[in-house]
């Protein structure tokens, strides 16, 4: 309504001129492309003047990129880190320079003062949410799992591994019986997948796999069509993100359930700046988002449109 619409706007004057850099990871998933692009828009919207550096998925470039915008005197800094370790020095430079640095989508290891907050969800909970789905879904039926891993070393995967083992936990009938990195990817979800179906007989003691994303398993459906089996029947597919791409997948019975992340960590990461240099309000250190569950109950179709519209 108005109201929104008006404080959108004093939020827009409170930062715009101002000179952001935003180190990106890459662009792995769709999830990561969506992000990229509401971060764009967000910052537009704000008059922001974003200095877009994306990495590759290397955290060498993730630190070139953080010392370029340090040089070129930036107001803040937005860094979404490929990985969870290794970043104090860089980190610390940016303090140095009274840069505030605000982490996007993924956590470090490292002292919570060399950033002013991280917009993120709670990982170990988005594994929690995709783990008890699975409980729920399969009762007392004996049940092998497959995970696909995301990036080795990088935070999600390190959480959204620990929320599933600890939904399934006291549930002898449900066993993770191969785990891999897939790297977030769909080409590495779909060799990785391909692998595990070779090595159980084609499939056959596969009961379920799980995907650190949502790229990860539309990869893993491929490859189960391929070995002749019914992807969302014959081995169920439950994943992370709730990307466009998986509601068609969903809607066709071939995955069965997702988690949403929302790929709009900017608009809190802007308003929390925005605070910031308005009156040296604090942000809180961590802003959590949402961690929906959705399945072929929640209007797949129409939560695919939802998401085309907003841009994805
Ligand atoms: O850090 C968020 C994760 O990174 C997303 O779930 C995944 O798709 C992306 O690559």
């Amino acid at each position: 309504g108005l109201a929104t619409a008006l404080s959108s706007a004093v939020l827009a004057q409170d930062i715009s001129g101002k000179v952001i850099g935003f180190s990106q990871i890459g662009s792995e998933s769709g999830w990561r492309a969506a992000e990229t692009s509401v971060t764009r828009q967000e910052a537009e919207a704000r008059g922001v003047d974003l200095k877009f550096a994306d990495a590759q998925q290397k955290q060498e470039n993730q630190i070139k990129a953080i010392r370029g915008f340090i040089a070129q005197g930036v107001d803040a800094i937005l860094l979404a880190p490929v990985v969870a370790t290794g970043w104090e020095d860089v980190l610390a430079e940016a303090q140095e320079a009274e840069i505030p640095v605000v982490l996007l989508d993924r956590g470090i290891e490292a002292p919570e003062d060399l950033y002013l907050t991280a917009v993120m969800s709670d990982q170990v909970l988005e594994g929690r949410v995709a783990g008890e789905w699975l409980v729920e879904a399969v009762g007392d039926e004996e049940c092998n799992v497959v995970e696909l891993q995301g990036t080795v070393g990088s935070s999600p995967a390190i959480n959204r591994k620990q929320g599933f083992e600890e939904a399934i936990a006291g549930h002898d009938n449900i066993t993770i019986t191969q785990s891999q990195t897939g790297d977030f990817t769909r080409s590495k979800g779909k060799e990785v997948m391909e692998a595990f179906l070779k090595s159980t007989n084609g499939g056959e003691d596969i009961c379920a796999v799980y995907a650190h994303n949502d790229d990860m398993a539309v990869g893993a459906i491929q490859a189960i069509k391929d070995a002749g089996l019914k992807p969302g029947t014959d081995i169920k597919v439950v994943s992370i993100d709730a990307v466009p791409d998986i509601f068609t997948a969903i809607a066709a019975g071939e995955a069965n359930a997702t988690v949403e992340l929302t790929p709009n960590m900017a608009g809190p990461a802007f308003d929390a700046l925005a605070a910031y240099w308005a009156d040296g309000t604090e942000p809180e250190k961590f802003i959590i988002t949402e961690s929906k569950l959705y399945t072929a109950e929640d209007d797949p179709e129409g939560e695919y449109e939802r998401r085309k519209d907003l841009g994805y």
